[in-house]
C-alpha cells in the first residue's frame, strides 16, 4: 500500500487558485490529515474480483445505511469514496435546459443549455466540506461525468452536455479542489478511468458506447496544445446492449477467476479491469440497474448483474454516482441516485 502525505502550503496554495472553491467547513481539511488513501488498484481491487462472481440475479442486497447528503447535489454524476470518511462528487448545475432539434445540425441534436460542473466533497454523515465551480459561466463544456481516483488525482471530463460534441480531460487534485485542463476530444466524454498500470486513460462517450484510450505516457508531447483536439491512441465499441455505464473504477490488473476467464475464452494472465454502473432505458419508461466488471482493452463484460434496489424517491440505485469497497471481506456498493435532494445508498452483497 502506498499512502502519500502532503503538507500544506497554503500561501502558495491560495495564489495557484484558478477554481472558485467555496469551503463549507473550514475546520474539515478535504482528505484527514492531508493523506491520500490508496487507490483500489492497489488495495481491494483483487478482492473484487474475487468476490464478483459470487454475484448474481438472486443475491440479496442487504442496506447498510442511508445517509442524506446535505445542500442541492444538482445532478450527481460521479462518486469516488477516498478513504472512509469522504465522498469527492461531480455534479452538474444546469442553468439553461438543452432543446432538441428537429434534425441534428453539426453532428448533434440539440441546443448547447448551459450550465456548471461543480466537485463536492462530503463527510461520512453527509456533511458538505467544500464546493467547487470547474467551469466559468458561459463555458460550453459544462457538463461532468464519471470521476475516478487513483491514488494521487481524480480525472473527470468537462463535456457539452449533448452527444457527439467536445470534451476537455481534466486532472483535479483532491487536496486542493484545483483542476488542470490536459486535452480535448472532439466527443462528448462521460465517463472515465485512469490505468495506473499502463498510464492510459480511458474515457467513454455519450451512452457509453465508445470506449477511447489515450497514452499518459505521450503526454505533453503527443498532445495537442489546448484548444486543439487530440485524437485517441485506439477506439473501441461498446459490445455489449446491457446498461449504459454512467460512473467506473479502475480497480487493477488481474488473473481472471475461472468462473470469469471461460467468459471471454478462458484468457489467461492478467486483465486491466474496471467496475461500473449504470441503467439501460428500454423502451420508453423500463429502468434496468446494473453494474459490470468490464476488461478496459476490449470493453467485453467480465460479470453483470441487474440491479434492482430503488432509491426512495423510485430512481434505480444504479443512476448515477457509484463506487464499490470491500468491507470484512464482503462487497458493497455505494450509490448517489437523486438529483437535488441526494442520499447515499450503501448495500452489501449478502
Ligand atoms: C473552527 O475552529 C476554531 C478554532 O479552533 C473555532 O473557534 C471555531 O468555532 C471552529 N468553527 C467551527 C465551524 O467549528
Ligand atoms: C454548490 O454551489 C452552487 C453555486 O455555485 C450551488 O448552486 C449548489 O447548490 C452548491 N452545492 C451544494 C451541495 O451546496
Ligand atoms: C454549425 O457549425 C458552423 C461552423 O462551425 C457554425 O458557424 C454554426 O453556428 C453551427 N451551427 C449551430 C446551430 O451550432
Ligand atoms: C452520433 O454519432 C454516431 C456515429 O456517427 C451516430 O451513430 C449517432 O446517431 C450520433 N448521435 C446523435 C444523437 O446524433
Ligand atoms: C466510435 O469511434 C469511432 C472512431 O473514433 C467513430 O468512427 C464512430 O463513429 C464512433 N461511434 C459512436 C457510436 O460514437
Ligand atoms: C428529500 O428526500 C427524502 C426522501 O429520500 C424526503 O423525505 C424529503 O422530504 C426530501 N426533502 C426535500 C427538501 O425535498
Amino acid at each position: 500500500m502506498k499512502a502519500y502525505s502532503i503538507a500544506f502550503a497554503a500561501s502558495v496554495i491560495a495564489s495557484a487558485m484558478a477554481n472558485d472553491v467555496s469551503v463549507v467547513r473550514p475546520n474539515e481539511s478535504f482528505l484527514p490529515n492531508n493523506a491520500l488513501p490508496p487507490s483500489h488498484a492497489t488495495s481491494d481491487g483483487a478482492s473484487i474480483v474475487q468476490l464478483f462472481p459470487n454475484l448474481g440475479r438472486s443475491t440479496t442486497w442487504n442496506l447498510i445505511s442511508r445517509t442524506k447528503f446535505e445542500g442541492d447535489t444538482g445532478e450527481p454524476e460521479g462518486m469516488a469514496r477516498i478513504g472512509d470518511d469522504r465522498y469527492f462528487i461531480s455534479a452538474g448545475q444546469w442553468t439553461v435546459p438543452t432543446t432538441k432539434y428537429p434534425q441534428p445540425i453539426n453532428g448533434t441534436d440539440r441546443t448547447p443549455g448551459a450550465g456548471f460542473a461543480h466537485t463536492l466533497i462530503y463527510d461520512g454523515q453527509g456533511r458538505l466540506i467544500a464546493n467547487a465551480t470547474l467551469t466559468k459561466p458561459g463555458d460550453i463544456e459544462y457538463h461532468t461525468g464519471g470521476i475516478d481516483y487513483d491514488g494521487r488525482y481524480l480525472w473527470a471530463t468537462l463535456s457539452q452536455y449533448r452527444p457527439n460534441s467536445t470534451a476537455t480531460i481534466v486532472q483535479i487534485d483532491p487536496l486542493t479542489l484545483q483542476k488542470k485542463d490536459m486535452f480535448r476530444t472532439k466527443d462528448h466524454n462521460g465517463g472515465i478511468v485512469h490505468d495506473t498500470i499502463t498510464d492510459d486513460l480511458v474515457t467513454l462517450n455519450w451512452g457509453g458506447r465508445n470506449a477511447t484510450t489515450w497514452s499518459l505516457r505521450d503526454y505533453p508531447h503527443g498532445f495537442t496544445p489546448l484548444p486543439g483536439f487530440t485524437a485517441p491512441k485506439s477506439s473501441v465499441p461498446e459490445p455489449s446492449f446491457f446498461v449504459d455505464y454512467q460512473d467506473c473504477k479502475f480497480i487493477g490488473h488481474h488473473a481472471l477467476p475461472d468462473a470469469m476467464a471461460v467468459r471471454v475464452g478462458g484468457q489467461g494472465g492478467k486483465r486491466p479491469i474496471m467496475f461500473c454502473g449504470g441503467v439501460a432505458t428500454i423502451g420508453t419508461s423500463f429502468n434496468l440497474g446494473g453494474i459490470a466488471l468490464v476488461d478496459l482493452e476490449t470493453m467485453l463484460p467480465l460479470w453483470e448483474v441487474p440491479i434492482a434496489m430503488k432509491s426512495d424517491l423510485g430512481v434505480s440505485v444504479t443512476q448515477n454516482p457509484i463506487d464499490i469497497a470491500v468491507v470484512d471481506g464482503k462487497l458493497r456498493i455505494y450509490c448517489l441516485p437523486d438529483q437535488h435532494n441526494s442520499t447515499l445508498y450503501v448495500y452489501e452483497a449478502a
